[in-house]
């Protein structure tokens, strides 16, 4: 799985959202791409193309997730794993704001639960990177 930084990220939006199949993950990668100067958007490619896309901000005392969408299984660790380097680099934490359905997995990447808004969103971080 290969992560970069799409080149025309608005145009592969547009791709997302006239060719791939509506649902959670294309929702996600639809809003990894939205334009914001103040984010940095990547995405993962295999074989087949596009696989995953995710969001985050370099923050002075954290790199925090904004958005994280993936179509086919591993997109999603590489995804994170390319952002936890990032943190490492700037011996920051790494925090994200999930949906609960995403809990389980956050976890088995390492992060722990900070506290819950509601029922839906989960602060969770990945501490111990520098
Ligand atoms: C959540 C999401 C990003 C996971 O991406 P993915 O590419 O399927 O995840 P991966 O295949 O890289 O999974 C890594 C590990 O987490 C596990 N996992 C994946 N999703 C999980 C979930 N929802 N709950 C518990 N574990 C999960 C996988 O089984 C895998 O475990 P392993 O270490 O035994 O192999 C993807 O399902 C998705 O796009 N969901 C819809 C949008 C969303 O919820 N985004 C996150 C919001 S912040």
């Amino acid at each position: 799985m290969k992560i970069i930084k799409p080149t025309d990220p608005d145009r592969l939006r547009e791709y997302v959202r006239t060719y791939v199949p509506a649902g959670d993950g294309a929702e996600m990668i639809c809003s990894a791409l939205a334009p914001d100067t103040n984010i940095v958007r990547k995405v993962a490619l295999d074989e087949r193309g596009l696989a995953g896309a995710i969001s985050y901000g370099v923050r002075v005392e954290a790199v925090r997730i904004f958005s994280l969408g993936s179509l086919r299984k591993g997109a999603g660790r590489a995804l994170v794993k390319d952002v936890e380097r990032v943190a490492k680099r700037r011996r920051l934490p790494l925090t994200v704001a999930s949906m609960a359905s995403a809990v389980g997995f956050y976890e088995r990447l390492g992060f722990i639960l900070v506290k819950w808004e509601g029922r839906t969103i989960a602060h969770m971080e990945r501490r111990g990177l520098s």
